[in-house]
């Protein structure tokens, strides 16, 4: 996969970026509205109760924000956060040493749980329903099922595919959140926010046009935010003006609606090979070189949601929209 500045996969980098500009509360998180109010409502409902919060599944597409929820829920509950993901876990004893290190209470953060190897999610669910693990001991005549209590704790999943999930593992989930795109409003917020964090100065137009770029994605919103400060630094005064903005943006190649050469690469391939389609998604990758569920996962969840392609049952179109954008004129 190419590098790319607005990428919504998370680096090494973005994850210790992030920790730093985290919020800790509810009422920091900024945007996903609907889902915060509901999370408010069971937090304190499970505190009235003395009780562990319900299993809760985040799901949406990747930068959004899961993990900084996950961590927000476990801070408003007032218990421990411990997190791994789907394909650390690779035998039932990486899960068993996990859940059983967890105190009552206790969040257990799984990301990409979807790519949990079917005989764990098997150890996940007694563990889930009833706070237990069974687990064999030896081998072959002699191997016997011991099960073992665990303390009653909350499971929170998330994953960019709610459809990969196993109908099983999915309906264990008491809470299924869906998280959505932000809209530029929210997003400027986070810039705002984000910059005040950073002790940077920055105008509010200026932070406008940092959201407006950003693909509904906090993550890249962050990460443009400090490219652009950087650019605002050593061409600038350090004050990020709208002048600055602009130009920083036109240099990391980010065009005005947040696509790069990729999503260009892409949209361009499927007019110029595919007469805008329909034509099927491994078709798409293998004429651009790309993975079928790398375009699947980041590259195209954005381009359906801006409404520049459409899925069908014989393949993606490109719409008119896009070869407006593009300025191209639409085939016969
Ligand atoms: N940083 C990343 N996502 C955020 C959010 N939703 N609210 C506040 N800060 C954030």
């Amino acid at each position: 996969m190419e590098e790319r500045v607005i990428g919504s996969e998370a680096s090494d980098f973005d994850e210790r970026f992030e920790q730093s500009l985290r919020p800790q509360w509810l009422s920091q998180y900024i945007g996903q509205d609907k889902v915060k109010h509901n999370l408010e409502i069971f937090i304190q409902a499970a505190k009235m109760r003395e009780e562990s919060l319900d299993h809760v599944l985040l799901y949406g597409p990747p930068g959004l924000g899961k993990t900084t929820l996950a961590a927000v829920i476990a801070n408003e509950m007032g218990v421990g956060f411990k997190t791994t993901s789907g394909p650390a876990i690779e035998r039932p004893g990486d899960l068993a040493a996990i859940v059983s290190s967890l105190e009552p209470g206790d969040v257990l953060f799984i990301d990409e749980i979807h790519r949990l190897h079917r005989s764990i999610e098997e150890v996940l669910y007694p563990a889930m329903e009833d706070f237990c693990l069974d687990i064999v001991v030896g081998k072959g005549p002699g191997a016997r099922s011991v099960r073992l209590d665990l303390p009653p704790f909350t499971l929170i999943g998330a994953t960019t595919r709610s459809g990969a999930l196993s109908a099983p593992l999915r309906d264990r989930f008491g809470v299924l959140s869906r998280l959505d795109y932000y809209d530029t409003e929210a997003l400027t917020d986070i810039v705002v926010r984000s910059a005040s964090l950073f002790e940077a100065d920055i105008d509010a137009l200026a932070a406008v046009e940092i959201a407006r770029r950003s693909r509904g994605t906090p993550r890249i919103a962050n990460r443009l935010l400090k490219r652009v400060r950087d650019f605002a630094q050593v061409r600038g005064n350090g004050s990020i003006t709208m002048d600055i903005a602009e130009e920083a943006l036109e240099m990391l190649q980010v065009d005005p609606l947040g696509l790069d050469h990729i999503d260009h690469k892409l949209i361009m391939g499927m007019i110029t090979r595919f007469r805008g389609g329909p034509v099927g998604l491994d078709t798409i990758a293998a004429s651009i070189g790309e993975e079928s569920m790398t375009i699947e996962d980041v590259y195209e969840p954005y381009l359906l949601q801006i409404g520049f392609i459409q899925r069908t049952p014989r393949g993606r179109v490109v719409t008119h929209t896009a070869y407006e954008h593009f300025d191209l004129p639409m085939p016969e």
